[in-house]
């Protein structure tokens, strides 16, 4: 049975790091994932950014964790952050930003899906960091993303709005940069080589 902090989390699959093949993705430090799942980056409130390619399991162990922390009944919930996006500014249309604000901010561990895979505008990328600026220091937050730090005013259209999330994410975050292949194409690489 699902536990229902894990429910409540709203994980996209409920794979854990028991399920994730090491020896396929060699540039990840092991006892560094298994440092993080103490979980005590979250009484710290630290955070943890997950950086690499498609494909070599950022999603999976972001939400690793973040199954490991509901299974301990931390508060945690699992977004994509075109959709946190899109909640924020519906929520700000509709006169009730501040509620969504401290809705978001509640959550002792959210995990921030895909930062930077779809464009941000302008307008949305303040109501994202008004968020990141509420959580910071006091909440812990997971991002995976697939875009290097030095190319994130791209993302959020200002270079300063950029740095300022940037700053707040990185003051005490864990960065984990994976470089390997992708697990999904994994099976068409073999072939090939065959
Ligand atoms: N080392 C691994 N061992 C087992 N399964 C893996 C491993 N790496 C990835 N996977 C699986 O491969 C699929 C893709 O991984 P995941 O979704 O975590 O990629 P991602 O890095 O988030 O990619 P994207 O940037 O495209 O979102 C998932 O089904 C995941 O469980
Ligand atoms: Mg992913």
């Amino acid at each position: 049975m699902v536990h229902a902090m894990v429910k409540v989390g709203a994980f996209p699959n409920l794979k854990e790091v028991k399920d994730f093949e090491f020896e396929f993705q060699p540039s990840i430090n092991r006892q560094q994932i298994q440092d993080l799942l103490t979980l005590r980056f979250i009484e710290n409130q630290e955070n943890i950014v997950f950086l690499g390619p498609s494909g070599v399991g950022k999603t999976h162990l972001a939400s690793a964790i973040g199954i490991a922390a509901a299974k301990k009944r931390t508060s945690t919930y699992f977004v994509k952050c075109h959709d946190l996006i899109q909640n924020l500014k519906k929520a700000h249309l509709e006169n009730r930003l501040e509620s969504r604000l401290k809705h978001y901010t509640k959550y002792k561990l959210l995990i921030i899906d895909e930062i930077g895979y779809l464009p941000i505008e302008a307008d949305d990328a303040k109501l994202f960091f008004q968020l990141i600026d509420r959580r910071y220091e006091h909440r812990s937050t997971i991002f995976t993303t697939n875009v290097n730090f030095k190319e994130w005013d791209g993302i959020f259209q200002e270079a300063k709005l950029a740095n300022a999330i940037l700053d707040r994410i990185l003051h005490h975050a864990t960065v984990i940069t994976i470089v390997g292949d992708s697990y999904r194409l994994k099976d068409h690489l073999a072939s090939e080589d065959a």
